[in-house]
């Protein structure tokens, strides 16, 4: 089973309008040429959607733009949300949904996130389907438990057909932002693990198919490695995002077999 890779920047509270276009011309200068056999997803900050939209329809470059989050509810009395429905009309493809501060700052449930993941497949928005633990919960003897949590509660009540839409991003929280990256060998296993999950769930066949993007600090020295395993299949990125070279490098240097 091939799985296409697909490399997203998660940008976080970072850049508005202007520094959007300013990466957008380096980035886009960095991949012209290059037949990049992979999926590129943007995930800006609400506020630059709309600017990010624009520049990508001028030139047709292929990039996918995401949501870094949306709202479980439709429409209504809900201030400062945005919904799954407006976003669509902002051309956004994929929503980052489940992101680990989005949980521990936020205190979104795994019940929340599978509502806003309910709702995001409702309207045809694909989910980036963040799971992790935190390192106490590692320590702890505690991953499994964890993963398992956050897939099964995460996960109810979505269907195979809503499934093929759904990327699972495998972050461990002690990972993220720390310039600690979980070694070759502990990313492959948990992979390996949520993908046996999922089989368990949908079946072997949905398990094959699914793809599960690792995040935690990856960055242009640590791409190659990370991609070369099984079951990796593409990569959150945050910090490293953030730089149009140092994004480039990360998806050129993941592609290298
Ligand atoms: P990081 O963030 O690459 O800065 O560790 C990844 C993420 O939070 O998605």
């Amino acid at each position: 089973m091939t799985r296409k890779l697909i490399f997203a920047a998660n940008w976080k509270m970072n850049k508005g309008p202007h520094e959007t276009e300013d990466f957008i011309k380096s980035f886009v200068s960095n991949i012209k040429g290059e037949d990049l056999t992979c999926e590129v997803v943007i995930a800006p900050p609400f506020v630059s959607l709309s600017k990010l939209n624009d520049l990508l329809h001028e030139g047709n470059h292929g990039i996918q733009i995401s949501a870094q989050n949306c709202s479980q509810f439709d429409a209504g009395a809900y201030t400062g949300e945005i919904s799954a429905l407006m976003l669509r009309e902002l051309h956004v493809k994929h929503v980052i949904l489940g992101h680990s501060e989005r949980r521990s700052i936020y205190g979104e449930s795994d019940e929340v996130i599978n509502a806003k993941l309910t709702k995001a497949l409702e309207n045809n928005l694909k989910p980036i389907f963040c799971i992790g633990e935190t390192l106490e919960e590692r320590e702890g003897g505690k991953l499994e438990g964890v993963l398992r949590t956050q897939v099964t509660d995460g996960l109810k009540g979505i269907s195979d057909r809503e499934l093929a839409e759904v990327v699972i991003a495998y972050e461990p929280v002690w990972a993220i932002g720390t310039g600690v990256t979980a070694t070759t060998e502990q990313a492959q296993e948990a992979h390996a693990f949520v993908r046996s999950l999922i089989a368990d769930l949908y079946g072997e066949d949905a398990a094959a198919k699914i793809r599960i993007q690792y995040g935690g600090s990856v960055k242009p020295g640590n791409s190659g490695e990370l991609m070369a395993c099984p079951d990796i299949d593409g990569a959150l990125i945050g910090g490293a995002s953030l730089d149009a070279q140092s994004f480039f490098e990360v998806i050129k240097n993941g592609l290298v077999d």
